[in-house]
């Protein structure tokens, strides 16, 4: 008789977005007179940029002729996309990272997800609470969680590292040591971004103890402030302690192109072993490499025409960032976030539960959020709206919620 991996059961509820997916669903089943405006999950809304989709095409025609066709893609990634991803992403900031430190991927969930599976069972994982919950249920069905506790909805095995306005949002250093230390910024969900001495010190205290970081950058594009890095390679001795996984579905619109890379510096070691060999090895069993096309459109994203247009989407949406800001901060709301990031993270008003305010929102204003909660216990009486939906939702949306 077969038998499950049982540590799925011990996952409490679906994956937020799915949650929140059903909710709105229902919603609009039995409201369907009603326009309601989505600023929950973090999906872009402008059409792919006019680079990136002649990218498209053109690969397309040549997938479509004999002498052009391509077959199965390399699976660590097509070297004119590694090569300029390590070009404009590493060199141009002073970072001392190669194309064969490069691994394409469809995408930064997939990679942080999957990313545990060359570590040991044994390690315990520290992460910021709130925290993206795919850091921590990727480690729950791989066994590493230990057990949920429902009454403080933390798991036994996991370091958490509070994320309160008291500390702007940014971790203390743990006082347990972890091995694996899951950093993400600019963080989702607050929108907090860490300064470069700041990382520095995470650095520092990773090669100190011995523990690797997990350092997801999928929101760099976001940053205005010259003083908060865009990859954790810019800190000195990242390369020894420090995995980077990047995104283009924030600075590019690839939410449903998909495509990602995953840092695994050669550097990087436990002992004699490279993870860097590691990850191969993972990536060449159980991954056939993103299609040729996506590949060809990332690499337009790194082209004179891809930079100004994506330049301009990415304008947009601050913009979006600015207004959500500045008009609930206005309307007397204590709110962060938003300068560095397109996630503005706001407190929930007369001490509702961040449930309670994500029902009373959609119920009353037809404006739909992520309740802080789900995010972990920490992210309890707050919210995240997002600033990827069009200019005038937002402004709908942030107008609306003033009515209240
Ligand atoms: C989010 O809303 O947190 C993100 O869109 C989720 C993701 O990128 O997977």
């Amino acid at each position: 008789m077969f038998q499950i991996n049982d540590n799925y059961l011990k996952l409490p509820g679906s994956y937020l977005f799915s949650t929140i997916g059903k909710k709105v669903r229902e919603y609009s089943e039995s409201h369907p007179d009603r326009k309601i405006i989505r600023l929950g999950i973090g999906d872009v809304t402008l059409p792919l940029a006019p680079a990136i989709t002649a990218a498209l095409h053109s690969a397309v025609d040549e997938m479509g002729r004999a002498e052009t066709f391509r077959g199965y893609a390399p699976d660590l990634g097509y070297d004119f996309l590694r090569e300029a991803i390590a070009a404009n992403d590493y060199r141009a900031r002073g970072c001392d990272i190669t194309a064969d430190e490069i691994f394409v991927s469809d995408g930064a969930k997939c990679d942080s997800g999957n990313i545990q599976e060359i570590f040991s069972l044994d390690n315990r994982i520290a992460v910021c609470d709130p925290v993206y919950p795919v850091y921590v249920d990727s480690n729950v069905m791989a066994g590493r969680a230990g057990d949920y506790d429902p009454d403080s909805q933390t798991w036994s095995n996991v370091i958490y590292m509070p994320c309160t306005a008291e500390n702007d949002f940014l971790p203390d250093l743990p006082k347990e040591a972890p091995d694996l230390i899951y950093l993400c910024f600019p963080n989702n969900p607050t929108g907090a971004a860490i300064r470069r001495e700041q990382l520095q010190g995470w650095v520092d205290y990773a090669m100190k103890t011995g523990a690797v970081i997990l350092y997801d950058a999928a929101y760099e594009a976001y940053i205005t402030e010259p003083d908060v890095p865009h990859s954790i390679y810019e800190c000195q001795g990242a390369k020894s302690c420090a995995i980077e996984l990047r995104s283009f579905s924030k600075n590019a619109g690839f939410t449903g192109l998909r495509l990602g890379f995953t840092v695994v510096p050669k550097e990087l070691k436990c002992g004699d072993v490279s993870l860097h060999a590691l990850w191969a090895r993972r990536h060449g069993t159980k991954y056939n490499g993103a299609p040729y096309i996506v590949q060809r459109a990332g690499e337009a994203v790194y082209s004179r025409a891809g930079k100004a247009q994506l330049q301009e989407q990415i304008a947009y949406y601050r913009k979006n960032a600015a207004y959500i800001y500045s008009g609930l901060k206005e309307a007397g709301y204590t709110v962060s976030g938003g300068v560095n990031s397109p996630y503005v993270w706001l407190k929930t008003p007369k001490g509702m539960t961040s449930w309670e305010f994500f029902d009373c929102l959609l119920e009353n204003v037809n404006v739909v959020g992520t309740p802080g909660s789900g995010f972990g216990p920490g992210g309890e009486g707050y919210f995240r709206l997002t600033a990827f939906g069009s200019y005038e939702n937002t402004v709908e949306a942030v107008d609306r919620i003033r009515t209240l």
